[in-house]
């Protein structure tokens, strides 16, 4: 399948990971740019170590791409993908309000229906696999956090289509860092919890304070009690707010 931006899809009806296909590929020699899109995951992958639960009706894709060598700062495609998905979203299901929650998780109504894995597989030239699981038809059980599904009974080659065509957008924009400074303040907008108060996990450290923005390097800016800043470079964060209305509705 070809999409209407030229990206040609790979299609996998059962795979480990398309995450780990694309790092297959690239070892292979494979440049991108190219779509791999599984009906279902056996091993799929997520942040922090942990799972990605895969079953039949969601969206399990990876876009593999090149940066030419002016390519700064590879880590801010986690916001440049959180956008897509969030203007996906927006243009799909358009009543919905979704958010977009630090780093690349996108929400709504305080629950998760994506997350994104952008994963360095390959140097020379720079490649870059983009892992994006969007809950379509269903919630997993059993997440330490609230899920949810972004319903609609649109197929999985609608919302792709879309999420290509709006990474083609947001890359464009982010034009391999020169354009990061647009992108963080289109992130910031769309952004869950800015001006709340927020709780850092960093490894076994916990870190509280009020959320004050994305920084320039695309770290969580934190403003302790004390006054004191905490620049948040990885790590899982929290909101007191979301905590208390997910308490209320459960
Ligand atoms: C997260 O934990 O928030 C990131 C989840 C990313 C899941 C997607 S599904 C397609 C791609 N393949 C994987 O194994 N992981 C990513």
């Amino acid at each position: 399948m070809i999409l209407p931006t030229g990206h040609p899809v790979r299609h996998f009806d059962r795979i480990d990971s398309t995450n780990s296909e694309a790092r297959r590929l690239a070892e292979l020699g494979e440049c991108g740019p190219i779509w791999l899109l599984a009906g279902e995951q056996t091993d799929g992958r997520g942040r922090l170590g942990r799972g990605w639960v895969s079953e039949p009706g969601n969206l399990y894709a990876t876009f593999l791409f090149s940066l030419s060598e002016k390519a700064t700062a590879v880590h801010q495609i986690s916001f440049v993908a959180a956008l897509a998905v969030h203007d996906t979203v927006a243009n799909l299901r358009p009543g919905l309000d979704a958010r977009i929650k630090w780093p690349n998780d996108v929400l709504l109504a305080g629950a998760k229906f994506c997350g994104v894995l952008p994963e360095v597989v390959g140097m020379a030239p720079l490649r870059v696999a983009i892992g994006c699981g969007i809950n379509i038809a269903h919630a997993p059980s059993g997440t330490p956090y609230p899920v949810t599904a972004l319903g609609g009974n649109l197929g999985v080659d609608v919302v792709l289509a879309a999420l290509d065509h709006h990474l083609k957008l947001r890359l464009r924009q982010w034009d391999e860092g020169g354009g990061f400074a647009s992108i963080r303040g289109d992130w910031s907008v769309r952004a869950l919890g800015m001006g709340e108060s927020v709780t850092a996990k960093i490894g076994h450290e916990q870190r509280e304070g009020i959320f004050r923005g994305l920084a320039v390097d695309g770290a969580l800016i934190l403003q302790e009690p004390g006054g004191g800043q905490v620049h948040v470079h990885a790590g899982e964060v929290t909101f007191a707010q979301l905590e208390q209305q997910r308490q209320k509705s459960s």
